[in-house]
């Protein structure tokens, strides 16, 4: 045993760098994966039609969810409305239709710092650091809307990812991608949030960069900290995944559990690569 609090497989010990909380109570299944008590997804975008400014509809009666203590994963090829949807349930988007709720409240005219302050942990698909800052700064910058001792919660992100420690004073900018991905993911988990919303956080990284990624992803999860993220790696993301969506031109074409999709003819020759 360690002290890191994400080092337990068997989930919600210690979720004290989560606010997990508002998550709900979580049960355990047979695997010992934590499972959400009955009563709703802890976000979810229904229905949500919207776009860019005044420009056309992207997203067409598009419905993402996560529950609490799960890893949803969204895929689909590029230019689906993957980092759109995402950008909608954080208050980025036009909204034309549709609502998003977290935590049983609706929240779609909050803006993108109000759901921050709600719990909302996101990290960009692009300029998700801050690259002439160092890293320690970077985590700083994470925690802006917090006015208490962040101390321990720099340390548990460290403690999730031990590179980073020694390489807090260097520039985030010239650490690896991997290494850059793993700020992005620190920085978001320093608000504390309720559920962490993650575009692409293996973009660009090798096949081992990758499967460590993911890991500490499961790791978040087991906190009790609910996970959604975009993947390019649909394969490797749905088997991690409780909770899968296949997005094709801003609407649902599949949604099932990581499993179903998976073992989905269809969705194997058409997304999967057979
Ligand atoms: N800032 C923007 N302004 C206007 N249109 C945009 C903007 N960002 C994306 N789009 C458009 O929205 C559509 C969906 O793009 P989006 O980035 O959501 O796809 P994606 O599924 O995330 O793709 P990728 O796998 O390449 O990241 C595309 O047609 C794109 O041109
Ligand atoms: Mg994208």
């Amino acid at each position: 045993m360690t002290d890191n609090p994400y080092a337990d497989g068997r989930g919600n010990k210690d979720a004290s760098i989560t606010r997990a909380a508002g998550a709900g109570e979580l049960t355990s299944d047979r695997h010992g994966r934590a499972r959400p008590a009955p009563g709703g997804p802890f976000l979810i975008g229904e229905a949500m039609t919207g776009g860019y400014g005044k420009g056309p509809d992207i997203l067409h009666a598009c419905t993402i969810a996560v529950e609490a203590g799960q890893i949803a994963v969204i895929v689909g090829p590029n230019g689906a409305g993957k980092s759109t949807a995402m950008r909608a349930l954080f208050g980025m988007l036009t909204m034309r239709g549709g609502s998003v709720r977290l935590d049983g409240e609706e929240i779609g005219d909050l803006s993108p710092q109000d759901r921050v302050r709600r719990g909302m942990g996101f990290v960009p698909q692009v300029r998700n650091i801050f690259p002439t800052m160092s890293v320690e700064e970077n985590l700083e910058m994470g925690a802006f809307i917090r006015d208490d001792d962040i101390r321990a919660t720099m340390a548990q992100v460290y403690d999730l990812f031990p590179i980073l420690r020694d390489k807090r004073h260097q520039a985030a900018g010239e650490l690896s991608g991997g290494q850059r991905q793993q700020v992005a993911v620190g920085r978001a988990l320093m608000t504390k949030p309720k559920v962490l919303m993650l575009d692409e956080p293996t973009a660009g990284v090798s096949p081992i960069v990758m499967d460590e990624l993911f890991d500490r992803i499961i790791e978040v999860a087991r906190t009790g900290l609910p996970v959604l993220m975009v993947e390019q790696n649909a394969r490797q993301a749905l088997e991690i995944a409780d909770m899968g969506y296949v997005l094709v031109q801003g609407r649902n074409a599949h949604t099932g559990t990581g499993r179903d999709l998976l073992a989905d003819e269809d969705v194997r020759r058409s997304f999967l690569g057979g």
